[in-house]
């Protein structure tokens, strides 16, 4: 099975692949079409980490060198607290030793660290020199590859260094998910759903019609590829009509506003991102039937699919309802004083708003709390 799905922002257009075996390609899509991505014969910086490496990185190797660029390899330690300017030193001295010039490429093979430090490093090497993403997360497949954020964590907060630096070419093969902790696979299923809550009622449709979402093995080849090629089309519609998230692309954030206060309250560790915005949705959808915004049934059928695919669906226990909401005011998506949320109006659509007052988020998080 394989889709190409374009990404057609007017200064650089690129394609997600999306293909069984898409590893084995890579190199022949990069030299392949009438002007090549990157030229033949160039230098390309490959970079991962020592684990993904391990699984996959001689069959990266290969199918770029066999046709005929000159790859050398660059390994990170793995883990959100290497997501550091120190690690991207790491790649710049790999850069440097490796003479890269200008038309020549960093690959990322890796998770959305990876993904996010080479695309950086691209992005600021020479002034800007190409990148290639090789997604090897659900997560990475369909939020972060695509659509050019890339940056670094500083000491005080997540993200708060970096540029926009959109790929050449985004090459996801559904096959290298087999080696991804059950765990991470969910955290995607938690972005799959949120492309079904805020932008295609089809996809919404789908993972209600499938017995189980929980595991990678459990998930047809079929529904995998639709998952896959759905939400990539999802987050190229948006990023292609705002590229610098001037407005439209904040929607991507449903589920988020609430989902950092935890992730951060928790300080990263015992909720994931996925799972942290799983818990958002849920609180944003219920905020949502509040307002009048949205139906209780269609709360119920996003919480029953979350359910399903064994996400948390509470604020864990342990975690105080006032340091929440002191968390999300100082949110960096506060605005004038006011809490920004993304709130479904109907399945495929939602709305920003700062229209949330204290009380109806207090009592809505008060429902939430985990009965221990
Ligand atoms: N992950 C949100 C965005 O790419 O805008």
């Amino acid at each position: 099975m394989k889709s190409i799905i374009p990404v057609p922002l007017p200064r650089q257009p690129y394609e997600v692949m999306v293909a069984t075996d898409g590893i084995d390609h890579l190199g022949t899509w990069l030299v392949g079409g009438e002007t090549p991505l990157v030229k033949p014969g160039q230098k390309l910086l490959l970079v991962s980490n020592p684990a993904i490496f391990k699984h996959y990185g001689d069959r990266v190797v290969a199918a770029l060198s066999q046709v005929g660029y000159a790859v050398e390899t660059c390994l990170l330690p793995a883990g959100e607290r290497y997501k550091t300017l120190k690690s991207i030193q790491k790649i710049y001295a790999a850069a440097l030793a490796f003479h890269l010039e200008r038309k020549s490429a960093m690959v990322a093979l890796g998770g959305g660290v990876i993904g996010d430090m080479t695309g950086f490093a691209a992005a600021t090497w020479l002034r800007g020199i190409s990148v290639v993403q090789v997604p090897t997360s659900l997560l990475a497949m369909v939020d972060a590859s695509i659509g050019g954020k890339t940056g670094v964590n500083h000491p005080q907060g997540k993200n708060l260094i970096g540029a926009f630096h959109q790929p050449r070419l985004v090459v996801i093969d559904p096959l290298v998910l087999k080696t991804l902790p059950a765990r991470e696979f969910r955290a995607g299923m938690a972005e799959v759903i949120k492309y079904g809550v805020i932008w295609d009622k089809q996809l919404f449709a789908m993972l209600e019609a499938a017995p189980r979402l929980d595991q990678y093995r459990y998930v047809s080849d079929e529904l995998l590829h639709a998952i896959l090629t759905r939400s990539c089309q999802a987050k190229a519609d948006v990023v292609s009509q705002d590229e610098k998230e001037a407005g439209l692309r904040a929607i991507l954030n449903y589920g988020h506003t609430i989902g950092h206060a935890v992730e951060s309250l928790m300080h990263y560790r015992g909720v994931n991102h996925g799972e942290a915005v799983a818990i958002g949705m849920v609180a944003a959808g219920a905020i949502a039937v509040r307002l009048n915004l949205w139906d209780q049934s269609l709360a119920a059928r996003q919480l029953a699919l979350l359910q399903k695919t064994s996400l948390p669906t509470q604020i864990p226990a342990g975690l105080a309802l006032d340091d929440l909401l002191r968390a999300l005011l100082s949110d960096k998506k506060v605005e004038a004083g006011r809490v920004n949320f993304i709130l479904p109006e109907s399945l495929g659509r939602v709305r920003l708003t700062d229209a949330v007052s204290d009380d109806v988020l207090r009592s809505v998080l008060m429902t939430m709390q985990a009965t221990v």
